[in-house]
């Protein structure tokens, strides 16, 4: 059958995330692949947005989003970063990061121009680039001294006078990299010098173990040209709430604005509500859910590494990146998608082949990426079944 998808999207296919999913389904596997949490959220997140339900805020939000939001997110930004952010003019509410992405992109980025990203990176980052008709390129994160990072004699040849933008995800998705202060000034001291725009995905800003994160937007000189995007979901557990959003100056707001507009207009009214009673009281619900997530880092990192993986340990984020050379010598697969296979339909526990983020031939073929977002009761399992590996 010959296809009717449009060019742009034709090189993507299916996401990983889905295929990995249905087959994970289909042989009843313990599912470590998408990055989702097998438990629910918090009550008192909940509880507000269905009192919002009942109190009528039921029609369509305000296309930017609802004032409380807007008001409660610039508040904490100021806070984290230093950066006085106007909540009717910097801060756009979106369907959850994924859209801000897409946003950023076909608000701030024109056919030709150059997008940095670095790889593996996060699978709609491409089909956003895609969609603005800009051409990516790439700059690898290779494992140095136990942690994922950059060459930065390979990031500075990556800019060139096409260079619109980079794109910083921090923490990182897949590694687990936090970006350091001297990682984060050598990249914003690139983007000072070809005055390009820096867009920051930090999705799992509150997920970090051994590090601080720090947004790129508080370096100076960087606030007027950085967009920093986030969402609700990994932080309060809520993936399926989608409630994104993306902070910038007012001029760069508004070309954000420009595609959100015609998007999505605006996004789900009582769950803005809810959301604004997550980020006012849920401070504590932060600090025990970065406790429970460092257990599960550091159980499954263990239980890995004693079945023959070789473990990076993540410094945030709620996913672990492991070696297979060994297992894959073992059981006769030769790269992450021949094991990730194999490992669902043999020992059923589902994980996401890494190379899939890549684009360089065979850059993390040799990984495989865990999610350790789940009960304790999941992760024991999926350890113990991986375990009959050694046979
Ligand atoms: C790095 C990164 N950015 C963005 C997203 C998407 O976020 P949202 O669910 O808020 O659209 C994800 C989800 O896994 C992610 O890992």
């Amino acid at each position: 059958m010959t296809t009717r998808t449009a060019t742009r999207f034709r090189p993507f296919g299916t996401t990983i995330f889905a295929t990995m999913t249905r087959l994970a389904n289909e042989h009843n596997a313990v599912n470590l692949s998408q990055g989702f949490p097998d438990f629910d959220g918090p009550d008192f997140v909940k509880r507000a947005a269905t009192e919002a339900m009942d109190a009528g805020h039921n029609q369509y939000a305000r296309f930017a989003g609802e004032i409380p939001l807007v008001e409660q997110l610039a508040a904490g930004f100021a806070d984290r970063t230093g950066i006085p952010a106007d909540p009717i003019t910097d801060i756009t509410i979106t369907s959850g990061c994924t859209e801000a992405i897409a946003a950023t992109f076909l608000g701030l980025i024109n056919p030709g121009d150059e997008v940095i990203l670095f790889e593996p990176f996060y699978d709609s980052y491409q089909a956003a680039v895609a969609m603005a008709g800009a051409t990516p390129k790439f700059v690898r994160l290779t494992p140095t001294d136990g942690r994922f990072t950059f060459d930065p004699a390979e990031l500075a040849n990556a800019f060139t006078s096409k260079t619109r933008a980079i794109l910083i995800n921090t923490p990182h998705n897949p590694t687990g990299t936090v970006f350091t202060i001297e990682e984060l000034r050598t990249i914003a001291d690139l983007c000072k010098d070809h005055d390009c725009l820096a867009i920051a995905d930090e999705v799992y800003e509150e997920l970090v173990f051994d590090r601080t994160h720090i947004s790129i937007a508080s370096l100076p000189g960087m606030a007027n040209r950085t967009v920093t995007l986030s969402s609700l979901g990994k932080t309060f557990s809520l993936t399926g709430w989608k409630i994104g959003w993306a902070i910038a100056s007012p001029e760069l707001s508004a070309g954000v604005r420009s595609a959100h507009q015609f998007l999505t207009y605006a996004v789900p009214t009582p769950l803005q509500h809810g959301a604004v009673a997550a980020l006012r009281d849920g401070q504590d619900y932060i600090r025990d859910l970065v406790t429970r997530y460092r257990s599960a880092r550091d159980y499954l990192a263990e239980g890995l590494s004693g079945i023959g993986f070789e473990v990076i340990i993540p410094e945030g984020t709620y996913f672990i990146m492991a070696e297979h050379t060994e297992i894959s010598r073992q059981l006769g697969t030769s790269n992450d998608i021949e094991l990730s296979r194999k490992l669902i339909t043999d020992f059923g526990v589902a994980s996401i082949p890494p190379s899939v983020f890549c684009t360089t031939p065979g850059l993390c073929a040799n990984y495989l990426r865990f999610a350790f977002c789940k009960k304790p009761d999941t992760l024991t399992e999926a350890v113990h079944r991986l375990r009959a590996i050694r046979g």
